[in-house]
């Protein structure tokens, strides 16, 4: 396979600290929607980005409540893929590597990969919306469940459109993407801000920013290299090129 240009996998292969940012696309191919996909069966005549609100959790809370409760089905159904395990492989090569995901399904901890800053939370969890304190939902049929110290309605724990995102995360992925060599950014349509600043803060910084998607984003144009496939094939790719690349980098060493 030649989808990964040799000057790529040579930059990768040198590079000190590589960040990527992952965003729905990569566990398509897992199963779960993507955010901008058209949803569907119950869910078909909601936009996700009108349920994905702090005013739609105050006006229907248990609407609210559902769809997460649906989305929670569709992860705990799903394995991570070849993109979320390239990821792993690729930090065990480099000798840095941050990643940060928009994506609240965990499916980058079970592939294996530690440390990673949750932009936009994990729906695994759930937080008291009037403590903001993480806590596990109590038995019972109620829908939201209730806080058991405080009786207030709990929420998933995620970052939802108006919202702050978590000041630790903020500040690392700041940080990552304005020191690391190379910007992997995959997955994500990069339409969604401060995540979708994050590219452009490396590539202000003078990182050589690679983008994984299928389709074009409006980051596409300043990318320096685009892999235009699935994240399942294109990282896999990447990873071999940079096997390749330390191989010949070796035996010509050793000529
Ligand atoms: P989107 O649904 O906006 O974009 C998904 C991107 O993945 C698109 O650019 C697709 O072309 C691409 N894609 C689809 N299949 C792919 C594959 N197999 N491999 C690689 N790329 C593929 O999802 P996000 O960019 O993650 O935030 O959305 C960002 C944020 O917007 C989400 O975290 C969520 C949402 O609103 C909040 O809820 C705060």
């Amino acid at each position: 396979m030649h989808v990964v240009p040799q000057d790529l996998a040579g930059r990768l292969r040198r590079a000190r600290h590589v960040a990527v940012l992952t965003g729905s696309g990569i566990s398509a191919e897992s199963g779960v929607p993507t955010f901008r996909d058209a949803q569907t069966g119950l869910w078909a005549k909601y936009r996700p980005e009108e349920l994905a609100t702090p005013e739609a959790f105050a006006r229907e809370p248990k609407l609210v409540w559902q769809w997460y409760a649906w989305r929670r089905e569709i992860v705990a159904r799903a394995e991570p893929n070849a993109g979320h395990r390239a990821i792993v492989a690729l930090a065990a090569r480099v000798p840095r590597l941050t990643l940060i995901t928009q994506n609240v399904d965990g499916l980058h901890q079970r592939a294996g990969s530690t440390d990673v800053i949750e932009f936009h939370g994990n729906l695994a969890r759930s937080t008291c919306s009037r403590e903001g304190i993480v806590t596990e939902p109590p038995d019972g049929d109620e829908v939201p469940p209730r806080c058991p110290r405080c009786g207030a309605y709990l929420r998933p724990d995620v970052v939802w459109f108006g919202e702050m995102i978590p000041p630790p995360a903020m500040t690392r992925a700041f940080d990552a993407a304005q020191s690391c060599d190379i910007f992997l950014s995959v997955g994500t349509s990069s339409l969604v801000y401060p995540a979708a600043a994050l590219a452009e803060a490396a590539h202000a910084a003078g990182a050589c920013v690679v983008e994984i998607n299928p389709e074009r984003t409006p980051h596409s144009h300043f990318a320096a290299h685009l892999l235009a496939g699935p994240a399942g094939e294109m990282l896999p790719a990447l990873l071999a090129a940079v096997a390749d690349a330390a191989r010949t980098a070796i035996s010509e060493r050793d000529a």
